[in-house]
């Protein structure tokens, strides 16, 4: 220490709330090895899974609400999360929100630079629209760097239709002058076998997330598990609850990890509709509230698709246009 220079004030400030957030949940006052133990089986390894944990998954976990509370409470303390700030400090915290470009430069702008980290973006539209391929070209454009639209950072890409192609990543790379193996090679893929898996999967993303620079997670797509498991009204209710905790787990994730996830979902037909639009996000108000934003897609001419953002709490409402092409999506 002495031959180093000494640290101002407010490094030494600093440096008394900032605790490693990946520090194991077993150096939280008051968790002994067992509890560690539970919570780990449940994918809370560290000190930043509590704090953004919600009290009742916990208290589901540990068989006490008023000691999930307190074991939440402390993680916040540690991290120095505190539960009201000022609006310039949120200002200060939106600054550190990294974008990934499109690749399609309209888009871009219609989104305000690109898709966010710390934020759940929501693709939905009718089959063929060109989720998936979004889905794709964001898994490329997000290794590029940062000059040229990416992030230099690698992706996370949840399949759980068997729709992802190594071929049009590959594809997709050249056209964007990155190396095709290289662009496979920073892709980890799974696919998901039922909505249980899927949400297992996301719990598993974290691990990779911490050994890896990942800054892009893709679930294509979120719904269509949960739809084929829970038909029918009479199944409903479980159907969102089930949901709801999957929505606000991907939430979690992205703040937690400043990665931006990026989710497809289905569009339904409303049989009661007979002026507007007949077709709206399947999912209901789950999704509609569990998005941070969500991109409507829409088919027109051949292969030019139409995509407006809607529900946005800052986008201006626009419409913009691009091709599907052999290269991805382009303007
Ligand atoms: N190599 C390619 N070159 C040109 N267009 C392509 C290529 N691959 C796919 N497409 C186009 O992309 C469209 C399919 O889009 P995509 O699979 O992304 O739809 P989706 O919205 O995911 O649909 P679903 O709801 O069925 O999952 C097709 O219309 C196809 O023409
Ligand atoms: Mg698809």
């Amino acid at each position: 220490m002495s031959s180093k220079k000494k640290k101002t004030d407010a490094e030494v400030a600093q440096a008394t709330v900032e605790v490693n957030p990946e520090l194991d949940v077993e150096e939280l006052e008051g968790i002994g090895k067992v509890t560690g133990a539970k919570l780990k089986e449940k994918g809370y390894y560290t000190i930043r899974d509590v704090a953004f944990a919600s009290v009742k998954e916990l208290a589901e976990i540990i068989g006490n609400e008023e000691r999930a509370a307190q074991i939440i409470e402390a993680a916040r303390k540690m991290l120095g999360l505190h539960s009201f700030i000022s609006a310039l400090e949120v200002y200060e915290r939106r600054k550190k929100i990294r974008r990934i470009s499109t690749g399609v430069r309209s888009l871009d702008e219609l989104l305000g630079g690109g898709i966010e980290t710390r934020a759940v973006t929501e693709i939905v539209g009718e089959f063929g629209s060109g989720k998936t391929q979004l889905c794709h070209q964001l898994a490329v454009m997000v290794q590029l760097p940062e000059e040229r639209g990416g992030l230099g950072a690698k992706a996370i890409y949840i399949d759980t239709e068997n729709t992802f192609r190594p071929e049009r990543i590959m594809q997709i790379a050249r056209a964007r002058g990155a190396d095709p193996d290289q662009a496979l090679h920073n892709i980890f893929y799974a696919r998901a076998y039922s909505s249980d898996h899927q949400m297992i999967l996301v719990e598993q993303a974290k691990q990779i997330i911490k050994q890896h620079n990942v800054a892009l997670l893709v679930v294509d797509s979120v719904i269509a598990h949960f739809r084929s498991e829970f038909p029918g009204r009479e199944n409903l209710a479980e159907r969102q609850q089930k949901l709801n905790k999957h929505v606000a787990d991907l939430l979690r994730l992205a703040d937690a990890y400043d990665v931006a996830v990026v989710i497809t979902n289905q569009v339904m037909a409303q049989p009661d509709v007979f002026f507007g639009n007949p077709l709206r996000p399947a999912g209901g108000n789950i999704l509609a509230h569990g998005a941070t934003y969500r991109i409507w897609l829409r088919k027109s001419k051949e292969n030019i698709r139409i995509a407006k953002i809607f529900d946005s709490p800052y986008h201006p409402e626009g419409e913009v246009s691009f091709r599907i092409t052999e290269e991805g999506l382009v303007d």
